[in-house]
């Protein structure tokens, strides 16, 4: 039989639903989760295993699960023994200071002698530590953010992502200590087997290529003939754009793939050009 990658990914949270999301645009066909442990890809020797996100990090480096997807900020806060293989885009957050919405806090320096209540401990003493500040460090797994309200702390230090969840604790955001997004990890003992290093690789090209495409947007439009030269210095293109004959003789067609943050910048250039009927759609992947 043959070997399946095994995959974590966070059960429950902000990262699970992105997380699925983001392999069902690498093609990947897995069921719904619901409560079950263990789901197994029906086209691709891929296992995936949901986990609290906490113990991603030490799955993969026990060589458990062979990769994972989870937080850059899991992985810095437990220091372990797994390589970071690239950022992928999503579930992007910042670890920042909450304090009570009275209070005002203007430097580092302001946090001496407070009590700072977080689920990363380590993170945040690093912090402290470069900015010459002590103060005293309560660890919290959980609902750090009712610390405060209960005066258990002064301050907590927790992930942000809306707001939404201090704002409901009568808190708001100070000084952020790290910014944060998901990252995608691997055990050091993934290379050694040459099986799961083939899938590894596979899997990280159709990533790659969905990571692509997301940016992208595949732009037609049509031009007057005597337009083209000018069209083409305006579209910034992964490619040559492609250019196709029309049945009025006096126009083409012009199809292009741009990064999509570029497409408002250039719309004005490329009607000034003379262009109408521009259109931009969604690509699904993109193979270089
Ligand atoms: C984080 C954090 C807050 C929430 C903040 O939890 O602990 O509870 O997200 O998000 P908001 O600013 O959008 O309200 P996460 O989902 O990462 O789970 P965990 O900390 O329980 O692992
Ligand atoms: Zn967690």
């Amino acid at each position: 039989m043959k070997k399946n990658l095994k995959l974590a990914i966070q059960k429950k949270g902000r990262l699970s639903e992105k997380s699925m999301q983001m392999l069902r645009n690498c093609g990947l066909d897995i069921e719904n989760f619901q409560e079950r442990l263990i789901v197994s890809a029906a086209n691709f020797n891929l296992d995936i295993l949901f986990l609290r996100d906490d113990d991603i990090p030490e799955y993969v480096q026990e060589n458990v699960a062979h990769i994972g997807i989870v937080g850059e900020n899991v992985v810095l806060e437990k220091g372990l023994d797994v390589k970071i293989v690239k950022k992928l885009g999503f579930g992007r957050c910042s670890l920042s200071l909450g304090i009570p919405e009275k209070s005002e806090i203007n430097s580092a320096g302001d946090l001496n002698d407070k009590t700072i209540a977080t689920s990363y401990p380590n993170i945040l003493k690093d912090y402290l530590n470069k900015n010459n500040v002590k103060a005293k460090v309560i660890e919290l797994s959980g609902s750090v953010e009712i610390a405060p309200s209960l005066g258990v702390a002064d301050y907590i230090c927790d992930l942000v992502s809306t707001g939404n969840t201090l704002k409901l604790n009568k808190l708001k955001k100070s000084f952020k200590v790290l910014d944060s997004q998901a990252v995608l990890i691997k055990s050091k003992y993934l290379d050694d087997d040459p099986e799961l290093k083939v899938l590894f690789d596979k899997l990280v090209d159709r990533i790659e290529s969905s990571l692509k495409a997301k940016k992208s947007k595949y732009i037609m439009m049509n031009i007057p003939k005597e337009s083209l030269n000018k069209i083409v210095e305006i579209i910034p293109s992964l490619k040559s754009p492609t250019i196709l004959p029309l049945s009025d003789e006096n126009l083409l067609a012009v199809h292009a793939v741009i990064s999509e943050d570029k497409f408002w910048e250039i719309n004005e250039d490329l009607k000034k050009a003379g262009a109408s009927g521009i259109l931009s759609l969604p690509i699904e992947n993109i193979i270089l």
